[in-house]
């Protein structure tokens, strides 16, 4: 006697009666792009470790945020490269910063039609490669670093960004940055924490791609998150949301659909997931060798991503997903 078809199974019979009853939809609103400008560069030019991924110049982004547009995406997150790079990540917040170029760039440009964030972080601006600037102990400084945050954020805001993305993971990052804007009457601009930010080595692409590598073979595992934890990263958020977050972070995304899935359920807030430069790389190195299709696996991680939870994702596979969407 045959097995009587389930009704799981009766609703899987073709593609349409599929969608009818698709739980989740990856939609490229959901979306977010991160983009690299380098500062005192003539061209645009590849990272060898980010197949299809190039580190824009001032110039060449604006064409770069077109292409967005027209493919309907909307939403970019920027990583500013500086010339100079020094112990204090000067560059971070001085007036003509290449992150605020931009951001007065495409503001100018595009207006509403562009949402911009901004990463603002000291690790791609100082010689050490830290996140925070480091004292005579050879310690991150937290409460010294709050202070520059601060000034960035206020850089960023007075050049029209629309989130700005803390994502140092220093101690009351959003809470100093929180009210440096509310005093300066930027009450619209809003933050995206970096909230639950493990320390993982998934970053490595993306440090080739900015330029940073931590000084006497560091890592960042006295501010970042240790893997081995979930609940820590429930108190991260519950304190980012308290602090005064707009939305909150988990990074990286695949590995961490089990915090994804929790923060979801327990907060119920707004929750970007950053699907990291290895999650990307690591598909495209696969796909390369023939092992699987790039686009196939790059959509079932993001709609995976969406289904554990997350409202927005940060995907270097934007423009290359909306188009199969
Ligand atoms: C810090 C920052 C990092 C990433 C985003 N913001 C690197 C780090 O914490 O070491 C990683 C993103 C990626 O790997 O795609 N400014």
């Amino acid at each position: 006697m045959a097995y009587p078809v389930t009704r799981m199974r009766r609703l899987r019979s073709n593609a349409h009666i599929r969608s009818l009853v698709r739980e989740t939809n990856l939609d490229h609103a959901d979306l977010v792009l991160p983009i690299f400008i380098r500062e005192g560069i003539d061209q645009p030019y590849p990272i060898s470790g980010m197949p299809n991924v190039m580190v824009q110049s001032l110039a060449s982004l604006e064409e770069e945020v077109k292409s967005c547009l027209d493919s309907g995406l909307h939403a970019v997150m920027l990583f500013g490269i500086p010339v100079q790079k020094d112990a204090l990540g000067s560059s971070a917040y001085s007036e003509d910063n290449i992150t605020v170029a931009s951001i007065m760039a495409l503001k100018d440009k595009f207006q509403e039609d562009i949402v911009v964030m901004a990463d603002l972080c000291l690790d791609e601006y100082s010689d050490h490669g830290h996140c925070g600037i480091v004292g005579a102990d050879g310690k991150v400084q937290n409460d010294e670093t709050l202070v520059l945050y601060s000034k960035i954020a206020l850089l960023y805001a007075k050049a029209g960004v629309d989130f700005v993305a803390p994502s140092g993971m220093m101690d009351g990052q959003v809470g100093a940055i929180r009210s440096s804007l509310d005093s300066a009457g930027y009450h619209n601009t809003a933050i995206l924490a970096y909230s639950a930010k493990y320390a993982s080595a998934l970053y490595g692409p993306f440090r080739e791609a900015v330029d940073v590598s931590i000084a006497n073979g560091g890592d960042r595992k006295t501010y970042q998150q240790d893997i081995g934890n979930a609940s820590e990263s429930l108190r991260e958020i519950a304190l980012d949301i308290e602090e005064g977050a707009d939305m909150v972070m988990v990074k990286p995304a695949i590995t961490n659909l089990d915090i994804i899935a929790k923060a979801k359920e327990k907060f119920n807030f707004p929750l970007a997931a950053y699907q990291v430069s290895g999650e990307y790389s690591m598909v495209l190195a696969t796909a390369a060798k023939g092992m699987f299709d790039a686009r196939a696996t790059a959509y079932e991680m993001l709609l995976s991503i969406k289904r554990a939870g997350a409202d927005a994702i940060i995907t270097y596979f934007a423009k290359e997903i909306v188009s199969y969407l």
